[in-house]
């Protein structure tokens, strides 16, 4: 019987293949990068084209590295960069506009319109768990049809079709036989009904987008398509698919109503199970799916999103030259004892949870003579912590009851410092995995869950292993001074667009 599982995670800075075995381990894996567009200031784009170029060659590398021949692997699981919206042409099978990434904040007049004279940026989450905010993907598909020649007309003619990522390599893979999504991708789409878990006819009227574009919506984890247009892995099944957060918690095994972990990618996504309840957040926090395996009932969790954090590292380097490599940032943080007095807010698309302030823009605060950088570095990493804590405690206010750790994943993991600062931070401890690519392992899971090779949550429960625990280390009374100092630094950061 074929006893391993290849995942496909198209993040918002690469796209990785991994192939693993029954245990939960990696076998092998490869990686490739893709442009990010930025056209102007705000906005950000994906050539989709490219981004499925890079999944095939991906796939084809992981595979041959794995050494295993097709018949192996049990099923493909995909999971991907949420919200970024992708329109092409059923005819051709070409992108219509560049891909709109989910930071990208183009949108914000179309939204703020949306809001109302009374600001009521609230008013459809009960209806969808989410905020209107540029961060979803109506408004960018809104823009698409608004701004591509032809494009509304084609689209309510039924040419054109909208996905996230996930849809976009699903369709490419079964050569345009299936126009799919799972439930946790279209929950962040502003477009569906959390409780039916169906598109919604009033949201798809608020943002004037035709139903013919919208994918099916699936379960998470079942058998949904057979791969027939990508030789290498032609005819074996697509079992499951998640978008990357709920991936990675799904990865990280917190099935449970209350397990939850703490994802250090591009942003920062906490997610917290709240099981077959949805939970509305009074403090910031976003109501989303968690996964929904075949014809189980969905399980929810509340949400809380960061937009830069790993990103802001990548900004350092591209932007400023400041370091070479990602790497060089915790070397370089680690040459200075403390951030010297500099705090800096990332505040590039808005500010997400628990704030959702799109008037808000990065700020750099603090500075004297004697900042260096190294201390600079400091307050990049620094910055993913701080925000961290932020949603954290709209964590604590909505239940009512504090974490007792803390489960952390994702490539930023990997630097101690920041992981100890960050358990100073929280003054709770931080723990990590063995397998820290959980977003990949999540969605190889859910597919393998579906095609037999695991057969329960607990099974998958068990593969789970610590690898590393940082403990608080700060005194109670410098780490109240560093939290307040953050607090100013983000007050500084808001009412900065024009
Ligand atoms: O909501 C955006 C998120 O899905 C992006 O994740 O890992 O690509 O930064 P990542």
């Amino acid at each position: 019987m074929a006893e391993h599982v290849i995942a496909l995670d198209q993040g918002t800075t690469s796209t990785r293949a991994i192939v693993f075995d029954a245990g939960g381990r990696i076998v092998a894996a490869a990686a490739r990068e893709h442009a990010q567009i930025f056209p102007r200031a705000g906005w950000v784009e994906h050539d989709a084209a490219e981004i499925w170029t890079a999944a095939q060659d991906v796939l084809e590398r992981a595979l041959a590295d794995s050494g295993l021949d097709a018949s192996a692997i049990a099923a493909l699981g995909i999971t991907n960069q949420r919200e970024t919206a992708v329109v092409w042409d059923r005819r051709t099978g070409r992108p219509v506009h560049h891909a709109i990434v989910w930071q990208d904040t183009r949108t914000q007049p179309a939204i703020d319109r949306l809001a109302g004279e009374h600001a009521d940026y609230n008013r459809f989450a009960d209806l969808t768990g989410l905020p209107l905010a540029t961060y979803f993907s109506a408004s960018k598909i809104a823009w698409i049809l608004d701004h591509v020649p032809g494009a509304r007309a084609d689209a309510e003619a039924g040419h054109l079709l909208f996905g996230t990522p996930d849809t976009w390599l699903v369709w490419n893979l079964t050569g345009g036989e299936r126009h799919i999504t799972d439930v946790t991708n279209a929950s962040r789409t502003l477009l569906m009904d959390l409780a039916t878990l169906e598109w919604s006819d009033r949201m798809l009227e608020v943002f004037g987008i035709p139903r013919a574009m919208l994918p099916e919506i699936v379960s998470s984890s079942a058998v949904v398509a057979d791969i027939t247009a990508f030789a290498p892995l032609r005819g074996t099944p697509i079992a499951g698919i998640l978008g990357d957060q709920q991936a990675a918690t799904f990865g990280q095994a917190a099935f449970r109503p209350g397990e939850s972990k703490n994802t250090y990618g591009t942003g920062n996504f906490l997610l917290v199970g709240t099981g077959e309840r949805i939970v509305r957040s009074p403090h910031g926090l976003i109501t989303t799916v968690g996964y929904r395996i075949g014809d189980e009932p969905a399980h929810y969790a509340v949400e809380g999103s960061i937009a830069v954090t790993g990103s802001l590292v990548q900004w350092l380097r591209d932007n400023l030259g400041l370091i070479a490599e990602s790497d060089e940032v915790g070397p370089l943080a680690a040459s200075v004892p403390d951030n010297g007095g500099a705090y800096f807010v990332p505040a590039f698309s808005g500010l997400f949870a628990p704030y959702w302030r799109p008037d808000a823009r990065g700020a750099l605060v603090g500075l004297t003579r004697y900042v260096n950088r190294g201390h600079i570095a400091r307050a990049v990493l620094e910055a993913t912590a701080f925000q961290t804590l932020d949603v954290i405690d709209a964590v604590v206010a909505d239940t009512g009851t504090s974490l007792g750790e803390l489960r952390v994943d994702g490539g930023m993991t990997r630097n101690g410092l920041l992981m100890q600062f960050q358990s100073d931070i929280l003054g709770i401890p931080v723990v990590r995995p063995e397998v820290i690519e959980t977003t990949a392992l999540g969605a190889a899971y859910s597919a393998g869950l579906a095609t037999g090779v695991w057969t329960t949550l607990d099974e998958l429960r068990g593969h789970w292993r610590e690898a590393q625990r940082w403990e608080p280390q700060m005194p109670g009374d410098e780490r109240d001074r560093r939290i307040r100092m953050w607090r100013k630094a983000v007050r500084r950061s808001f009412d900065w667009v024009d």
